[in-house]
């Protein structure tokens, strides 16, 4: 380890003058420009890592930013698990507090705080793939389409690329582009598919991997969108009771799913 680092988590008393002397030129900007989004771009084994985690140091250290009001989000959990170390390794036991993991991990533990808020119980079950696919597959079945047609993994792609979309089953049945591509290879009833899946898993209480991320997205903003414009002191009380830094969220996610 490096011997700063194994300073820093025995006193985490480095001055940030000190920690900043650990990093090149380009990468202090990266980590001192803490007001607006900032964009990385970086080869392999550049230092990228090395930011992000200085950076959420300098938040939490010169800012007095509460590591509770940070989210890092990355998408492998091998990536989480570094990532949290080297954090650790940083800011010592206050990285425990931060919001810190993967989309669906960091959204998963949003979600079990929080489900009731959307209808789902808060203990909701996680559908993996093969749990959608053979929900899909009797669905097909019930509706007496023929399932060469309506293949699970077809359909299922279909439905999820929708959701990484941030489109519902409702938006996509009023949708004529997406009704007309689906007719055109002939699928036309996908729509109606999307929708039944869509009302079973909520009945049965459970979210599938597409869900863990797009229901909480459009759930924040379809709610912030409306509270704004009734009632900012809903907005408020509402955002504290998800107790989460959402707009920082909502954000990141629009400009991820861009
Ligand atoms: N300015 C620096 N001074 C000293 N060592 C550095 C500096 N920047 C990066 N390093 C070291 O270089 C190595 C790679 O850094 P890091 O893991 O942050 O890069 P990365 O871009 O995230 O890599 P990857 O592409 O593998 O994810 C680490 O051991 C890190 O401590
Ligand atoms: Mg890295």
């Amino acid at each position: 380890m490096h011997p700063i680092i194994n300073q820093m988590n025995l006193n985490c008393k480095l001055s940030m003058k000190e920690y900043l002397e650990q990093l090149n030129e380009p990468q202090r900007e990266g980590v001192i420009n803490t007001e607006g989004p900032c964009m990385l771009i970086a080869g392999a084994g550049s230092g990228k890592t090395r930011v992000l985690t200085f950076r959420i140091a300098h938040l939490i250290k010169s800012h007095d930013v509460d590591p509770f009001n940070i989210m890092a989000l990355t998408f492998t959990n091998k990536a989480a698990k570094e990532m949290r170390n080297r954090i650790e390794g940083v800011v010592g036991a206050d990285a425990r507090n931060l919001w810190m993991g993967t989309f669906h991990s960091v959204f998963a533990r949003m979600l079990r705080a929080e489900a009731h808020l959307l209808g789902y119980p808060n203990n909701f079950t996680i559908y993996d793939t093969d749990d959608s696919k053979s929900l899909i597959k009797s669905i097909v079945k019930e509706m007496n389409l023929d399932e060469t047609q309506y293949k699970a993994n077809v359909v299922y792609n279909r439905i999820s690329s929708a959701k990484n979309r941030l489109i519902g089953w409702q938006d996509y049945n009023q949708n004529p582009v997406l009704l007309g591509e689906d007719a055109e290879v002939m699928r036309p009833r996908i729509g109606e598919i999307f929708k039944n899946y869509s009302l079973r898993c909520f009945r049965s209480g459970a979210m599938d991997f597409d869900d863990l991320c797009s229901i909480p997205i459009n759930y924040l903003r379809n709610t912030l969108i409306h509270l704004i414009n009734i009632n900012i002191a809903s907005v408020i009380s509402w955002s504290m009771s998800f107790r989460t830094p959402i707009f920082a969220s909502i954000l990141l996610f629009e400009s991820w799913l861009q």
